[in-house]
């Protein structure tokens, strides 16, 4: 009976450190899955640039002028803003924050502000007020036939 006691114990003892590796290679695996998702979102983004059709829903918000959306391509850490600034005027921006790398937000009105630190830019980028030190980056956009091109 003693002897089956310790088994037991033995037993629940490996069983717990089976547990323990087996949950570290679980978190493991999980991580490595994390990667490679951004692994592939870099091969989907190599292209040269990124096409926005007008009749795609998704894209609904730049057939009006003032409109702006968010669009995520490939290895970029923040998204590109890409904002209807007249009928043919577009402009592609990089929604890093110049200051410390904080995604700013879609434009209110005709303001871009950063939620960290309250810099503010202009619906072309440029900086209106600090602590960015610069503008955010630019992309050339064209607008025709019903589509945007921006060239990255
Ligand atoms: S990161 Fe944008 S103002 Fe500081």
């Amino acid at each position: 009976m003693f002897s089956l006691k310790l088994d037991r114990r033995r037993f629940l003892k490996t069983g717990l450190a089976l547990l323990a590796v087996k949950g570290t290679v679980f978190f493991g695996t999980n991580s490595c899955t994390t990667k490679d998702s951004v692994l592939s979102t870099n091969d989907n983004g190599s292209g040269n640039g990124v096409t926005l059709n007008l009749d795609e829903a998704a894209n609904e918000p730049l057939r009006e002028i003032g409109g702006a959306i968010k669009v995520s391509v490939g290895n970029s850490n923040n998204p590109l803003i890409v904002v209807r600034n007249s009928e043919t005027k577009i402009s592609a921006l990089d929604s890093t924050c110049t200051h410390r790398s904080c995604e700013v937000s879609l434009p209110r009105g005709k303001i871009i502000s950063c939620p960290c630190h309250g810099a503010t830019f202009d619906l072309e980028g440029q900086r209106l007020s600090g602590p960015a030190p610069t503008g955010l980056r630019r992309y050339p956009a064209q607008f025709s036939n019903n589509e945007i091109v921006v060239t990255l």
